[in-house]
């Protein structure tokens, strides 16, 4: 693991927010875990060119050669603990609005909890992760250049292949500033204007899908948009009652354009 710079190589960052860039680590969630577990302010952004062992959500794997968006964002929410999963949605809408400045006229949607789509095809995934203290590593990967992922449980894309031109840098300043102000806007007035933002760059709502919710169980049903908190919410037609899912994964979405 080398430190590459302590400054960021003149990526531009939203006030009080800082970049320490690697060439290779493990995985950008690991090491801004260990500098938050050092002292490492609200605000600190790890990036890795490359990282040996990603971390993807469920334990899976997340494969991140040179060319694609590795970072993660050190968080110290000033929100109760029970608020802290909302940062996913949070993450999702900044991370959805970052792209659309970088790719203009690119259609991104989110996909609950977390994932961002285009055509609907996955080409961003969040990881989030706390610890007791309640500090928050938010990881994102954009698979800006390449779409190294294969057998996943929707087909994947990257911007490139999209079209879009925009470089790592460029991304990454780009979802930075959004985030920031994501986050202060969720510390400020809670969920309510997230989960609007969030529906709006999701659509979906009326339509079927189906969600994982663990290796045994899969719900089919109509989304029907997302609870106060952020959990999803799907009216199931046969046994006539509305799901309230807090975990899970969307497993079929009708791509989108
Ligand atoms: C998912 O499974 O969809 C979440 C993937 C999150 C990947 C990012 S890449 C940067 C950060 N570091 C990691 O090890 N994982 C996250």
């Amino acid at each position: 693991m080398t430190l590459v710079s302590g400054s960021g190589h003149g990526v531009a960052m939203p006030p009080g927010w800082r970049l320490v860039r690697f060439d290779t680590v493990d995985s950008t969630n690991e090491q801004a875990r260990r500098l938050a577990v050092g002292g490492a302010e609200h605000g600190t952004v790890v990036v890795a060119d490359v990282q040996t062992g990603g971390l993807g959500r469920r334990g899976r794997q997340w494969i991140s050669p040179l060319g694609n968006l590795h970072c993660s964002i050190v968080v110290r929410p000033r929100r109760p603990v029970s608020e802290i999963a909302q940062l996913s949605l949070v993450t999702a809408v900044a991370v959805a609005e970052a792209l659309g400045d970088v790719a203009p006229g690119l259609p991104f949607r989110c996909k609950w909890p977390n994932d961002i789509l285009c055509r609907g095809q996955k080409l961003c995934g969040i990881l989030l992760e706390s610890d007791v203290n309640g500090v928050v590593v938010i990881g994102i990967g954009v698979d800006v250049n390449s779409a190294p992922r294969e057998g996943m449980l929707y087909p994947t894309t990257s911007l490139q292949a999209e079209g879009g031109t925009a470089g790592v840098d460029a991304v990454l300043a780009a979802v930075c500033l959004r985030l920031s102000v994501w986050v202060e806007r969720w510390t400020v007035d809670g969920m309510a204007s997230v989960r609007d933002a969030w529906l709006n760059l999701a659509g979906g709502v009326g339509e079927l899908v189906a969600v994982r919710v663990s290796d045994e169980r899969t719900i089919t049903g109509t989304l029907v948009g997302l609870d106060a908190d952020g959990a999803l919410l799907l009216a199931d037609g046969r046994e006539g009652q509305t799901h309230r899912i807090v975990v899970g994964d969307v497993l079929f979405e009708r791509p989108r354009t």
